[in-house]
């Protein structure tokens, strides 16, 4: 499967609904769940965690867990919903994460990964991936995680998606994990040269095409999480220039087809701000932002907006197409 460009799994952010958003901007863009824990998935409501709405991008499904057991019987669950791949978390250094052993700490952890690994591996027919970081703490070696990549590759896995900084584990939030340890993306290029049969590909503090052009020098493919969920628009670039997609919808194409699935879901019990608040970055940098995030928040952010709060939005929309032509 080849994959090129990946939008990252994000907790409340990569939902379902995001999914099929974007899904409607990019044909070709590789999609993935936001974090799901095993134990949810054996115990919960099935169906409202794992059910999307069928679409031709490939979706993988992203797990949390260090049980084999559980992470086994999580992939067994999960892989008849339509998920191309299930991907393990082992990036994610929040408290609440750590505490329930799993995410960035599994880092310290190679033999009880490549034994969840395994377990997920022997569970399901489609493939089993991993997303971690370069290092934890004060290690930050080559060799740690060539060691570690290899112990996964020997339980059973190719694919390998590397944020390119450490995990600091203690001392600081998720989100400064996100800014203050520094991006190393020559230790990721390295993995690959080491492994070129491996599948690697890059996430941390990307943004532009140009980037991304670059990295696919070195790697097989490129992951990118904040710059998408703000700018979801640019997506159209992504496609016209990687892709080489010569037709993007509009944006009030996009909004036309998102409502008519936000109609069907609101029906099934869905809240309206639920699905429109992915949208708030729809005109990004572009004229209209302003009105348009103004239009949602008076409109469609609140809890209680329903559907018939949206007669107009097609209105806005259009009139925002026509600022934006006008203005290139
Ligand atoms: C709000 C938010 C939620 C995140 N949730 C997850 C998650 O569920 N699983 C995961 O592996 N990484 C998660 N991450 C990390 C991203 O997948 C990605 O690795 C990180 O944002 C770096 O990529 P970027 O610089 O392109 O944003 C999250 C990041 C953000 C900002």
């Amino acid at each position: 499967m080849k994959k090129t460009v990946s939008v990252a799994p994000m907790m409340d952010c990569t939902d379902k609904h995001e999914i099929y958003f974007l899904s409607l901007i990019s044909k070709n863009i590789h999609l993935y769940s936001e974090m799901i824990v095993a134990n949810a998935i054996i115990r919960g409501d099935r169906d409202k965690l794992l059910s999307f709405k069928k679409i031709s991008n490939p979706v993988t499904l992203q797990v949390g867990g260090s049980n084999p057991d559980e992470l086994a019987e999580a992939c067994k669950i999960s892989e008849d919903y339509g998920y191309k791949e299930i991907n393990l978390n082992l990036g994610c250094p929040s408290k609440k994460v750590q505490k329930n052993k799993f995410g960035a700490c599994l880092i310290k952890e190679p033999d009880l990964v490549a034994e969840c690994i395994n377990s997920m591996v022997n569970a399901c027919k489609i493939p089993v991936t991993a997303k971690t970081r370069i290092g934890f703490d004060d290690t930050e070696e080559f060799d740690y995680l060539n060691n570690f990549i290899h112990k996964m590759r020997d339980a059973g896995s190719k694919t390998f998606i590397l944020h390119a900084r450490k995990a600091i584990l203690t001392g600081l939030s998720p989100k400064q994990n996100l800014n203050i340890p520094k991006l190393n993306y020559k230790m990721v290029y390295d993995v690959k040269k080491e492994n070129p049969n491996l599948e690697i590909i890059i996430n941390g503090g990307i943004t532009k095409v140009e980037e991304i052009n670059n990295h696919l020098n070195f790697c097989d493919g490129v992951m990118i999480g904040r710059s998408i969920y703000q700018n979801p628009y640019s997506l159209i670039e992504i496609e016209k220039e990687i892709f080489k997609t010569k037709n993007s919808p509009t944006s009030e194409q996009v909004v036309e087809k998102l409502l008519e699935y936000a109609d069907r879901e609101v029906k099934l019990g869905t809240k309206i701000n639920h699905i429109m608040r992915h949208t708030v970055g729809l005109y990004h940098g572009q004229v209209g932002s302003k009105e348009w995030k103004r239009y949602l928040s008076d409109n469609m952010m609140a809890r209680d907006s329903d559907f018939q709060k949206a007669k107009h939005i097609m209105t806005i929309v259009q009139n925002n197409e026509k600022a934006i032509q006008a203005n290139s």
